[in-house]
């Protein structure tokens, strides 16, 4: 319909922006409509999000001119960056550039950047309490998106920075589910001891942005957190052990033990997991459940969410 408000959603064929495009196609009285944009506009999930009645626009976050397409005529804009396909945060920052200048370009009323905290706001690269990563980061892939932050301030693009948080689905994709160990037990490992690990599915923070535009202009310049949970380590090996029907214990280890693994990004992870734990109150604070519960009325806990997921979770 004319008066639909177009969302054009970087990532729509992704975790984050694939959540927001299902809340929008599932809300078609809702009055926006969704304008995937991907690299790949012949994909899979490009032609799944097409059948659902999106509009498939090619764009690419390394394009300026091709994001200023893609922007153009639409309403808002979901802005995202993949920081796990290439490990840069120069280039995270030149791409939330770029969006920051199509979203100008276009006269866009309302976009959301999905950030995290700058962590050198709270442990100064002179902190040695953690360690200094690719020479100015302390964690990278935090870390450039909340310096992004001002590029989208600056050019004076009307944005709501939303703080995302852990995703619940890393038990599925990102190695962290349930391993044995020598005493052949199930734990999941995290260096977090005895502090709260907020969290989220990852299909609810696209359902959290879809709120975030409801709500428009009272939410435009001003930083909204979200999670599903605040679970502790150990409750999350206790919600696992009831969903899996056998014991799966908390394995705390110290952040530079995890630091030290052998995976890609395992030391930009520990300083992470470092800095939700040693300043928890804050990071907790800033992600509350019920101001995400208000955006999203269909926010799962971490039971809820491990549920319905428990059969896809590889045991180690
Ligand atoms: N895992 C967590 O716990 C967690 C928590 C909070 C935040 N994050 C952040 O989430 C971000 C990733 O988001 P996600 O999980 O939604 O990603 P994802 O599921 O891995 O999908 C990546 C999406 O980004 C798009 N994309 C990547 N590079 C692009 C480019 N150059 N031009 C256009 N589109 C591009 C891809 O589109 P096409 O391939 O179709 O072009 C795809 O839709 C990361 O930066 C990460 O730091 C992760």
């Amino acid at each position: 319909m004319a008066d639909e408000k177009i969302i054009a959603i970087v990532g729509a064929t992704g975790a984050q922006g694939g959540g927001l495009a299902r809340a929008i196609l599932d809300d078609p009285d809702g009055g926006f409509r969704a304008r995937a944009l991907t690299r790949k506009p012949g994909s899979e999930k490009a032609a799944a999000l097409a059948a659902g009645g999106a509009e498939v626009v090619a764009a690419d976050l390394d394009d300026v001119e091709s994001l200023k397409v893609a922007f153009d005529g639409a309403y808002g804009a979901y802005c995202v960056t993949n920081y796990w396909e290439h490990f840069s945060p120069g280039k995270e920052l030149a791409q939330a550039a770029n969006m920051a200048a199509a979203a100008r370009a276009a006269g866009l009323e309302h976009v959301i950047w999905s950030t995290l905290e700058d962590t050198r706001r709270w442990v100064p690269l002179d902190d040695d309490r953690m360690p200094t990563l690719m020479g100015e980061y302390k964690v990278p892939h935090f870390d450039a998106k909340g310096e992004a932050n001002h590029l989208f301030a600056d050019a004076g693009v009307p944005t709501t920075y939303l703080l995302t948080a852990f995703y619940w689905d890393n038990f599925i994709y990102f190695g962290m589910g349930p391993k044995a160990g020598e005493d052949g037990k199930l734990a999941i490992t995290l260096p977090m001891g005895d502090a709260k690990l907020p969290g989220i599915a990852a299909e609810d923070i696209g359902r959290s942005a879809h709120g975030v535009f409801r709500k428009g202009a009272e939410l435009v310049g001003k930083t909204q957190g979200i999670a599903g949970g605040h679970p502790t380590g150990a409750e999350m090996a206790a919600s696992f052990s009831r969903a899996l029907g056998r014991e799966v214990v908390y394995n705390s280890v110290p952040p530079e033990v995890y630091r030290s693994f052998d995976f890609p990004g395992a030391d930009d992870l520990g300083n992470m997991f470092q800095f939700k734990r040693d300043f928890n109150e804050y990071y907790c604070g800033v992600r509350s459940l019920e101001e995400s519960r208000a955006l999203n009325p269909r926010l799962q806990s971490f039971d809820q969410w491990l549920d319905r997921n428990k059969e896809r979770i590889p045991l180690g």
